[in-house]
């Protein structure tokens, strides 16, 4: 019914279209990969800038002085006490000075040292004044001086709330003032 030799001529006819398609490929070839000429020539396109390096940022010339020239003080105030700057707290002993205040709300005048804060000395004698943080960083504690210029009685160590003009009207921080001359103050009142 078959015919052997039809059969095996169709075989090798097979077999040799097979044979010859694989020696001569599919004639596909990948693309060429552009992407790094690509980025070459756009790096060409971009002009040169004048921009510093990062490192040498020192637009106004203040990277110097955030270092003290001289530091010879300062530096033996560090390993003695850990300070690093006297305030009106380490005011020594003997240059400790006394001023009449007047506390208008609780109706008495005290004297107040110059190296503790109001507040301190006002609860040192029996007042209940009012505060939250005791450092300067909100306003529970603020006072009114009625006789001008907060600063110009008092001295801050770093009062971080209030604002010149509120300065100016006579509002004061009493956990971070200490007194530099004799005033009348409303305690708990703010801004
Ligand atoms: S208690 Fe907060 S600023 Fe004085």
């Amino acid at each position: 019914m078959y015919d052997p030799l039809a059969i095996a001529l169709a075989a090798i006819a097979t077999l040799a279209v097979v044979l010859v398609s694989s020696l001569k490929g599919t004639g596909w070839e990948p693309t060429a990969d552009i992407s790094d000429e690509v980025l070459e020539k756009r790096a060409a396109a971009v002009p040169e800038t004048d921009f510093p390096e990062p490192g040498n940022r020192a637009i106004g010339g203040g990277g110097g002085s955030a270092i003290p020239a001289g530091g010879d003080g300062e530096g033996g105030e560090l390993e003695e006490g850990g300070a690093a700057s006297a305030g009106p707290a380490d005011i020594p002993e003997d240059e400790i000075e006394y001023f009449e205040v007047e506390f208008l709300k609780e109706g008495e005048t005290i004297e107040l040292a110059n190296n503790e804060t109001i507040l301190d000395q006002g609860e040192e004698h029996g007042w209940d004044l009012p505060y939250a943080c005791r450092q300067g960083q909100c306003v529970s504690c603020a006072g009114h001086i009625t006789d001008g210029p907060s600063e110009d009685y008092i001295e801050h160590d770093n009062q971080q709330m209030l604002d010149d003009s509120e300065l100016d009207d006579g509002y004061t921080l009493t956990c971070v003032a200490y007194p530099r001359d004799s005033f009348s103050i409303e305690t708990g009142e703010a801004p």
